[in-house]
């Protein structure tokens, strides 16, 4: 029986009645797509390859090498919990539709791939997503890129180690096109914060039952099917036990200087005083900055980051309606649009990212978030968030705007916020707030079952 992918009953991985299907897709599958790994430190390798038969043992090495399963994955975590037995870095592959072509299979073939937009590739997608022309991406994304290879540690020196070994691996014929570097950031309450200063990867679609029981779940169901992120892996020796995901990778760069000043002149504009000005950004974000939900609450509430909510008592009074995380997720519907995000952040910073700190003294490039996010489909999933939601300045309610942190395209209409937190009484309607998001490159990925790159 193939491994049921619509179940909405979470995933009780260690159970003893686990069924053999499900067990042998765990053991298949990459790790970082049913649990988030720990990627603190991340190597990001972008190769091509060049020869049939160099890629495919390139792979299979790594593969037989290099590579654990999404089981042993959940197992070293178990064994975390409980005897504190740190666990291996995470090693992830991904292949584009350019890959699989170099790596011997036919046009034919490729269409095996149920989705359109993994078919087409990312340089393909532009217009519709609203992305920057292919010529402006940095060069490396201007580039056939074959795989990505994806390593993560909670420690620097295993990912430099492992990054060198699996460089001086690549054949003679492979080329390494480019390299991007993750590295995570916190902030004084320990919990991992983006480049603008707020929470970030709180809310995730969990698919097992260890992550889902330690969740309140009175308002907000964060359970979800298998269906949301896997797929068959149509090459691998047996689909119905084999699974990948679709991988999507976005480097998006962040001005954070102009977006602290967007910050700083909505709350002149709207006339909010000391401790209210917060939330100038977080009708931008839809969290504050500690992550409390601006929903539910007018003011930073502290204590641990709360996903328990909906927007069901909120006519945009209190959580505009294109404050990022309502556009992402609504959470009255689209549930089948839930992605598993995955990326990091990158680039220095020599000021802290939490603090109070003038927008002068803040970086305007070089720094943002290497975006990835696993999928069932790139169409129904990312794109779809991308294009339909973010980019929709009428999604949900006509001129509410597009998503003031990732929207893209050209922001012609008007919008009003509201003056007070829960009150009908609204801004004058004023521009939108500009963009301060910038897609640099990115490409769409499979990332395959063990089985296919084992069998190379
Ligand atoms: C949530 C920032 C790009 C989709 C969040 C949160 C922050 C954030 C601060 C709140 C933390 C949380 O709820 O987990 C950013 C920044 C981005 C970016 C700074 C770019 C530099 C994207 C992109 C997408 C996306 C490209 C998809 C197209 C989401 C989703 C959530 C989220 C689905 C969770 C919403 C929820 O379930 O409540 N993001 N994000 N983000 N973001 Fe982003």
């Amino acid at each position: 029986m193939p491994v049921d992918l619509d179940n909405e009953r979470p995933l009780a991985w260690d159970s003893a009645s686990l069924d053999a299907d499900t067990k042998a897709m765990l053991d298949n599958l990459q790790p970082n797509i049913l649990r988030a790994h720990v990627r603190e430190h991340m190597s990001v390798l972008f190769v091509r390859f060049n020869d049939v038969a160099e890629g495919r043992a390139f792979l299979r090495r790594l593969a037989t090498t290099k590579m654990k399963s999404a089981r042993h994955h959940l197992e070293e975590v178990r064994d975390f919990a409980a005897c504190r037995w740190p666990g291996t870095p995470y090693v992830g592959v991904g292949i584009s539709k350019a890959g699989y072509r170099d790596l011997g299979h036919s046009a034919e073939e490729v269409r095996r791939f149920g989705d359109p937009v993994f078919r087409d590739g990312m340089k393909r997608r532009v217009a519709i997503v609203n992305d920057p022309p292919v010529e402006e991406w940095e060069r490396t994304y201007q580039r056939e890129i074959h795989a990505v290879i994806l390593i993560g540690d909670a420690e620097r020196a295993p990912v430099d180690r492992l990054r060198q070994e699996i460089i001086d691996d690549l054949p003679e014929s492979a080329r390494l096109l480019g390299e991007e570097r993750g590295q995570g950031m916190r902030n004084l309450a320990g919990d991992g914060i983006e480049h603008f200063g707020y929470v970030d990867g709180r809310s995730q679609p969990l698919f097992l039952a260890d992550e889902v029981d330690k969740e309140p779940r009175k308002h907000w169901d964060p359970a979800f099917p298998l269906g949301n992120v896997l797929v068959p892996d149509p090459f691998a020796p047996d689909p119905t036990r084999h699974h990948g995901s679709y991988l999507v990778f976005r480097k998006l760069e962040q001005n954070v200087r102009a977006f602290k000043e967007i910050e700083r002149d909505l709350a002149d504009g709207l006339g909010l005083q000391g401790a209210d000005r917060e939330r100038a950004g977080a009708m931008l974000v839809g969290r504050f900055k500690d992550g409390t939900p601006l929903t539910l609450k007018p003011r930073p509430a502290g204590g641990p980051v709360v996903n328990d909510f909906t927007f069901d008592a909120d006519d945009g009074s209190k959580c505009p309606f294109s404050g990022h995380v309502r556009k992402t997720n609504p959470r009255s519907f689209g549930r089948e649009v839930g992605m598993a995000r995955r990326g990091q952040t990158y680039g220095e910073r020599t000021d802290d990212p939490w603090d109070d700190s003038p927008p002068e003294e803040r970086p305007s490039g070089e720094v943002g978030l290497l975006f990835m996010a696993f999928n069932s489909s790139l169409l129904g999933q990312f794109e779809f968030m991308q294009q339909t939601w973010a980019n929709n300045p009428d999604f949900e309610m006509p001129a509410t705007g597009h998503d003031p942190v990732i929207g893209q395209g050209e922001r012609d209409i008007e919008v009003s916020f509201p003056k007070v937190w829960g009150k009908p009484e609204t801004s004058v309607p004023q521009s939108q707030v500009a963009q301060t998001v910038t897609m640099k490159g990115g490409e769409y990925f499979f990332a395959p079952s063990l089985a296919y790159l084992r069998n190379l």
